[in-house]
């Protein structure tokens, strides 16, 4: 009897794999965190043998841990950091250069240069995406200029490109699938998302001809069986989708008009709008949400580059707390509302999208002290969020609650003050993995184990509701107090 899924969730710092039975409950969990590599200031990369690994070790951890044979289980979901680029030898695997990660600015002048150029309403039109280097395509032409084996085999016609998915799926298959799903795919900035198909006219124009680029499936569809050798039995691989996209679905967010937010590294808030590409006025994205059946659902997305890694780095960086369950009594304790912290490490995304912006910490005083500080970091994540929900008011949505989810979510001062901040009701689910258990769903699905999203939908659980507390006028000052504060660290406009 094959009684649970398998999600594995290929994040920016950490691989995970989580065991789910039939009814969604989370049966056990592995997390393996694996190197960053900053080789240059604004470079982030990652070694694409540790993302391999590591994924491949917390699979067999889950299975080891929870007793369950590969047999057991029916199907596995993939959800993944979106944009990472990763090139390889179709033949033999071996990659060309390390996977360059999301948060990348490597490329940022030449996206400049292409603006300039006046290539951003065509780039726009077709893929819903600012050009930007946060996207996978100059990625992909920085490491054609820069390998010469890259160049080599793409000349032989033996250059795979693929996003994390892609890779795993690659590897997990033995090189027999080369796939991806659109939710994916549409992080590239050359995959029309009007069409559905790459788009010969932004791969010329990015200078990427030659590459050899996965086959776009619906995310709820066949990606290929696991070799048997991997984790000891044949298991077909059936939903993949990016991970902001997964949570969508986790948080069966299927109704135009809904919205999530997802708290991981960085913070992205996704809006469904159903099967209208809504086009942006004020810089956010037109992105793919879900493509089921063919049938693709919309949605329309604000990406902030750091959120979680603000703590993160408040704790390893900084030392100012051991484990990030202290942060929520030590914000607690703090008695003042003016110092601002701007994470903008590496650059700031939307609405702003200025990738030579730096981080600052505003409004310090002697007296200013640690409490004050990891308030101000839990802090910026909730005005960062309130500038996205700013810009989605501007392009005609409307909503009065928002779900969150991801690892931040748990943190009660965090989730209140973003109630207060946004001044709307902000309701946090039973399981807040919800990017692994979104994919699971997607598995779910493609093999009959669900008839529709309404399975989906009938399974989702609040577990707290939490509703503005703050009056008005104070959020609104303390919110002009942040928007002061990026001010200063903009460098354009
Ligand atoms: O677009 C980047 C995003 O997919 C990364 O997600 O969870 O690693 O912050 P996360």
């Amino acid at each position: 009897m094959t009684d649970y899924l398998l999600a594995i969730d290929q994040g920016t710092t950490s691989s995970r794999a989580i065991l789910f039975n039939r009814t969604g409950d989370r049966v056990v969990q592995a997390q393996e965190e694996f190197p960053q590599h900053f080789p240059n200031d604004g470079w982030v990369e990652h070694d694409p043998t540790d993302l391999w690994d590591s994924t491949l070790s917390v699979c067999r951890k889950v299975l080891d841990k929870a007793g369950v044979m590969a047999s057991q289980v029916a199907s596995i979901g993939i959800t993944n950091q979106r944009e990472t680029t990763l090139l390889w030898n179709i033949e033999t695997g071996e990659p060309v250069y390390n996977a360059i990660v999301w948060q990348d600015r490597r490329t940022a002048d030449y996206c400049k240069a292409l603006e300039d150029k006046g290539f951003a309403d065509i780039v726009h039109s077709k893929t819903g995406l600012l050009i930007d280097s946060y996207f996978s395509a100059t990625k992909i032409r920085w490491v054609l200029q820069h390998s010469l084996l890259a160049q080599q085999l793409a000349a032989e016609g033996k250059l795979a490109f693929g996003t994390v998915d892609s890779y795993l799926i690659w590897c997990l298959t033995d090189g027999e699938v080369h796939k991806t799903d659109a939710t994916n795919a549409a992080r590239t900035m050359v995959f029309n998302i009007h069409d559905q198909c790459w788009d010969s006219e932004l791969i010329q124009l990015f200078g990427i001809e030659n590459i050899i680029f996965p086959q776009v499936m619906d995310s709820s569809d066949d990606f290929g069986l696991v070799n048997d050798r991997w984790l000891g039995a044949p298991i077909p691989i059936n939903g993949v989708a990016g991970d902001q996209q997964a949570a969508l679905v986790g948080q069966a967010c299927f109704k135009p008009g809904m919205v999530k937010s997802t708290y991981g590294t960085g913070c992205f808030l996704i809006l469904n709008t159903g099967d209208r590409p809504v086009v942006s006025k004020h810089k956010l994205l037109t992105t793919i949400g879900y493509r089921i059946n063919g049938k693709v659902s919309y949605a329309l997305e604000g990406s902030i580059f750091v959120a979680g890694a603000t703590m993160q780095w408040l704790r390893d960086g900084l030392k100012l707390f051991e484990d990030a369950s202290e942060t929520k009594s030590l914000a607690e304790q703090s008695n003042y509302d003016n110092v601002y912290l701007v994470p903008a490490f590496t650059g700031l995304g939307a609405p702003y999208w200025d990738p030579d912006a730096r981080g600052a910490i505003v409004g310090l005083t002697r007296d200013t002290g640690i409490s004050d500080i990891v308030s101000a970091g839990l802090r910026s994540v909730c005005y960062q969020t309130k500038d996205l929900v700013d810009a989605m008011a501007k392009d005609g949505a409307e909503f009065n609650s928002l779900r969150i989810d991801g690892g931040m979510a748990v943190n009660d001062y965090m989730a209140q003050f973003l109630s207060d901040i946004l001044e709307i009701s902000v309701e946090r689910p039973k399981i807040t993995e919800t990017t692994a258990l979104g994919v699971a769903y997607l598995a779910a699905l493609r093999i009959g184990w669900f008839n529709s999203l309404d399975d989906v939908t009938n399974l989702w659980l609040a577990d707290r509701a939490f509703s503005p507390l703050m009056p008005a006028e104070k959020s609104q000052t303390l919110y002009s107090g942040w928007l002061d504060s990026v001010e200063r660290v903009r460098t354009s406009d």
